[in-house]
C-alpha cells in the first residue's frame, strides 16, 4: 500500500513556477499567490523587489513564498539576480507593479517567458514614467471614454511587446485618477491570474500539437 501511494507521487510532474517582480503595494502579486496557493500544477515560486519598503515582500512571505530585495546596482552591474531568478527554475516571470527596466540579461535567459501588466491602454498610455496615478491623470486629461489594462509579454523598451490581453472599462465624467485607478485595478485582478494560468498551460500543451 505504503509502495503504491510512493509511486503515485512521482508520477506527478512537478509543478510550474512563477517569479514574480514587483516594486510596491503587491496587491496583484498578492492575486497571483492566492490563486495559485493550493494550484495542483503551478505554484508561485520566488518575488524579487528592488524596494526595501515594498509591501509586496511581505505578502510572498504571508504565503511562504521566498521574498528577495536587490538593488540597482546588483541588478544592472552583475549576475546576482540572474543566478538567482534561476534558482527557481521559472515557466513565467510576471512583472506585477515592478517599476525598472528589465536588463538584457534576464530577456534573453528567459525569451518568451517575461510579461507584464500594465494599467491603460497600450499603446497609449506606457513608456517611461507612465505608471501608477500617472498613467490614470494622463488618460483623464485626453478626455478618453474608455480605459482598461494591457497584459504583455516584453522587450527592451519600457511597454512594448506583444499583447496578450486588453480588457476595457468605462472612464465617467467624475472620475478622479483614484476612481480610474480603482476600476482598472479589478479588471487586473480578475484577469491577470487567469491569463497566467492560461499561458502556462499553453507551454504544456503547445497549441500547434493539439
Ligand atoms: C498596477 O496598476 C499595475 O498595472 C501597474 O502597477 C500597479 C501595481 O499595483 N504596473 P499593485 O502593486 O499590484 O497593487
Amino acid at each position: 500500500m505504503q509502495l503504491h501511494f510512493k509511486l503515485i507521487l512521482l508520477a506527478q510532474p512537478d509543478k510550474k513556477n512563477i517569479v514574480i517582480f514587483a516594486s510596491g503595494s503587491g496587491s496583484n502579486a498578492q492575486r497571483l499567490l492566492e490563486h495559485f496557493e493550493h494550484h495542483p500544477g503551478i505554484r508561485v515560486a520566488a518575488l524579487f523587489s528592488n524596494n526595501p519598503n515594498a509591501y509586496a515582500l511581505k505578502r510572498a512571505e504571508t504565503y511562504q513564498v521566498p521574498a528577495l530585495l536587490f538593488n540597482r546596482d546588483t541588478f544592472y552591474n552583475s549576475d546576482k539576480v540572474l543566478e538567482q531568478v534561476k534558482s527557481f527554475n521559472p515557466d513565467l516571470i510576471v512583472l506585477a507593479g515592478f517599476l525598472w527596466l528589465v536588463p538584457a540579461y534576464l530577456l534573453q535567459a528567459f525569451p518568451n517567458k517575461i510579461i507584464n501588466i500594465h494599467p491603460a491602454l497600450l499603446p497609449k498610455y506606457g513608456g517611461k514614467g507612465m505608471h501608477g496615478q500617472h498613467v490614470h491623470a494622463a488618460v483623464l486629461a485626453a478626455g478618453e471614454p474608455e480605459s482598461g489594462i494591457t497584459i504583455h509579454s516584453i522587450d527592451e523598451e519600457y511597454d512594448k511587446g506583444e499583447f496578450i490581453l486588453q480588457k476595457r472599462c468605462p472612464v465617467l465624467p467624475t472620475d478622479t485618477p483614484e476612481d480610474l485607478a480603482a476600476r482598472v485595478l479589478q479588471l487586473e485582478h480578475k484577469y491577470l491570474p487567469l491569463v497566467v494560468e492560461r499561458l502556462l498551460s499553453e507551454q504544456e500543451h503547445p497549441k500547434n500539437l493539439r
